[in-house]
């Protein structure tokens, strides 16, 4: 249980005092335009904004409007052309130690390169790239190369199989996609290649693919649209930025819903850039000498945000770790961050607990004496995990940044900040809003929750780094997350405020799960399952995991036409070579049929009570009572053979 009554006492190093925070979040709510004009500057302009927000187009909100600029020369140029050229904008780093300094002449180089192999290849301002890539320098440079010029980029998490990419591919309409032939994990080596060629068996935009040669492995090459990295760039070769409106689409990230299909939500540039780089230094407090390691991966929002634009607006020096934290051996991240000298570690509750299950030992026979501060993103953690983290990796003398935010949030909304004052930490709460943030948590009838009462977490007033819209679904966009009218903004989490105004965040509240902190929804398993060929129907929900935060649990009932009754470990594999390992569920139970409304959606309320032993209430709308003793039956079965084992 959350212990929401006992906060530690952090006002030793959390400098300035809670004041200065009270102070700014009052200034920053009373008066955002003032606020948020000074927060425009952690960027630098071509031609300065008119209005700070337009609001004409509700729920649709302009930043800076009409301000011009590009967020690859915040990053990038102004850097190489100062005092920091010969800084390290990244360390890259791999399972095997092998390591790569860049800095940011050197990032100045390959940005341009690219950014000039990209505009002779034939992308314009405003067509869609498509970014698949391991963990690797490139995949920033691909970032910033397609900013520079103006095209709106997509990166699909390489965990992704071909039939995710070429989703999202035709959802976005990509020209071109930059890949790698391959890249390791866990010393497995992913044959990243080899799947977009599959994904483009399916996909009709893709003119041409640039594929980095990383690892080295053979790849098969389609002439005349496939193209080697080396082979397409020159180190000399410069590029003007281009001259981007505030509200111009920086990129496009896809991530899961209610729906089967995944959203594609559309960030834009200037009020993003302004969004990510203050919430950094409010959160995080990042020094100059800092070594920054976010262990997110770049595929996802956190990566975005926090290991490329964030950081490198800023002039920071980030780790980028290609492979898994306890690879080869369960110390990996500690032996990192003791070679380096890590000042500020940013990773996963999921993270957090797997490596504390190894033992104390691990961190123990290493030096994190660099340590500053730790963060914590993409899921609740919990005050046991929190603890450990706190007195084993931070020597009780970390503050725990927990932020909570979302890929449509673009940034941090609720957490400590150690930038900015708050003297107070509690485990287990991300605790309070970010300046501009107003947050509300509502019960289902629209009233207020009252301190310490669960509801629905809403933010009734925008802010800069919120989502621009999404591809193509005006729809979705309004009835999702806007549906509340005056109530503004619907995260889709359960929150609780507490009596001294601390947010505590359990979970979400549709039909979207945290397994690893990645963000996945049940109707896109189910219609992963459904794809496999084999499944007719299937049910799935959520469990908690001790590690994972939650588990994919499925109900399946097969093909009568199938020939040969598939097993469960075939199901599993098909839907592993289509949409790769994140949609495999951990269970797959085969039942005869499943609850279903007399309309026959199937009921997965009542397929989850009757696994985890709960009554599961009505049973009135059911079809047929039948299927419940069906699933009775197949988790007896199941818990039997687990017990057997
Ligand atoms: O449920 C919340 C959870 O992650 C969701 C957003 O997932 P995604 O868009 O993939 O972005 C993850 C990285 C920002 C939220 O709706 N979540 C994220 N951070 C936290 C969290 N839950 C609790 N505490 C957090 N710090």
């Amino acid at each position: 249980m959350t212990d929401q009554s006992n906060p530690l006492p952090f006002d030793s190093f959390m400098n300035p005092s809670l004041g200065k925070y009270t102070k700014i979040y009052r200034d920053s709510i009373e008066n955002p335009e003032k606020f948020y004009e000074d927060a425009g500057w952690v960027l630098d302009w071509y031609s300065k904004w008119e209005t700070i927000i337009d609001r004409t187009g509700e729920p649709y909100y302009r930043w800076y409007v009409n301000g011009k600029l590009n967020i690859s020369y915040n990053a990038v140029d102004r850097h190489a052309n100062g005092p920091r050229r010969n800084k390290a904008a990244y360390i890259w780093v791999d399972e095997k130690g092998n390591e790569k300094i860049v800095t940011y002449r050197g990032l100045y180089r390959r940005v341009n390169a690219l950014a000039k192999a990209l505009l002779e290849m034939g992308v314009k301002k405003g067509d869609r790239i498509a970014i698949y890539m391991p963990m690797i320098i490139e995949e920033p440079v691909a970032m910033l190369a397609s900013a520079r010029i103006g095209a709106v980029f997509t990166v699909i998490f390489s965990g992704f199989g071909a039939e995710a990419i070429a989703d999202r591919i035709n959802d976005c309409g990509a020209k071109l996609v930059i890949t790698a032939d391959g890249g390791y994990r866990r010393g497995k080596f992913i044959p990243l290649k080899e799947t977009v060629d599959k994904a483009l068996e399916h996909t009709k935009t893709v003119e041409s693919v640039i594929v980095v040669k990383h690892t080295g492995q053979p790849v098969s090459m389609t002439e005349g649209r496939d193209y080697w990295y080396s082979d397409v760039i020159n180190d000399k070769e410069e590029v003007e930025p281009e001259r981007m409106d505030s509200n111009d689409p920086l990129f496009i990230l896809y991530t899961s819903g209610t729906t089967g299909k995944p959203k594609g939500v559309v960030h834009g540039t200037g009020g993003y850039g302004v969004w990510v780089a203050n919430t950094m230094k409010w959160a995080f407090d990042p020094q100059e000498t800092d070594r920054w390691w976010c262990a997110a991966d770049i595929g996802w929002i956190t990566g975005h945000s926090y290991i490329v634009f964030a950081p490198l607006i800023l002039g920071l020096t980030s780790i980028i770790y290609e492979g898994s934290l306890d690879y080869p051996g369960p110390d990996q991240v500690w032996k990192i961050i003791s070679y380096y000298e890590v000042d500020i570690l940013y990773t996963s509750p999921t993270a957090i607990r797997s490596l504390m299950k190894y033992g104390d030992e691990y961190p123990k026979s290493h030096n994190l004496s660099s340590l500053r501060v730790l963060g914590s993103v993409g899921e609740p953690i919990n005050p046991v995990a929190w603890e450990w983290y706190y007195e084993k990796i931070g020597n009780s003398q970390c503050p725990i940044i927990d932020t909570y935010w979302q890929t449509e949030t673009g940034g941090f909304v609720i957490s400590p900040v150690t930038g900015i004052g708050t003297t107070l930490l509690k485990p287990g709460s991300a605790t309070l809003p970010l300046p501009g943030i107003d947050p509300v948590i509502l019960k289902q009838d629209g009233g207020e929750a009252a301190p310490g009462e669960k509801g629905l977490l809403f933010l009734r007033k925008p802010w800069p780094g919120m989502m621009i819209g999404l591809n193509n679904d005006d729809k979705k966009y309004r009835t999702l997350y806007f549906g509340r009218g005056k109530d503004g903004y619907y995260t889709g989490d359960y929150a609780i405020k507490d009596k001294d105004g601390y947010y505590w965040l359990l979970g979400r509240a549709d039909e979207v799960l945290k397994v690893s902190g990645h963000r996945i929804g049940t109707v896109e398993v189910e219609d992963a399952l459904l794809s496999t060929g084999l499944v007719a129907e299937a049910g799935v929900f959520g469990k908690p995991h001790q590690i994972k935060g939650e588990s994919i649990v499925s109900f399946v009932v097969l093909k009568s036409d199938s020939r040969m009754e598939p097993s469960v470990d075939a199901i599993k594999e098909k839907v592993r070579q289509k949409f790769g390992p994140l949609l495999v569920p951990d269970e797959v139970h085969i039942v005869g049929s499943l609850p279903k409304t007399r309309s026959g959606k199937i009921m997965r309320r009542i397929i989850k009570a009757v696994y985890q032993n709960d009554i599961p209430g009505d049973l009135t709308t059911l079809e047929s009572e039948a299927s419940v003793d069906e699933i009775k039956e197949a988790i007896d079965k199941f818990r039997n053979e687990m017990d057997g084992n």
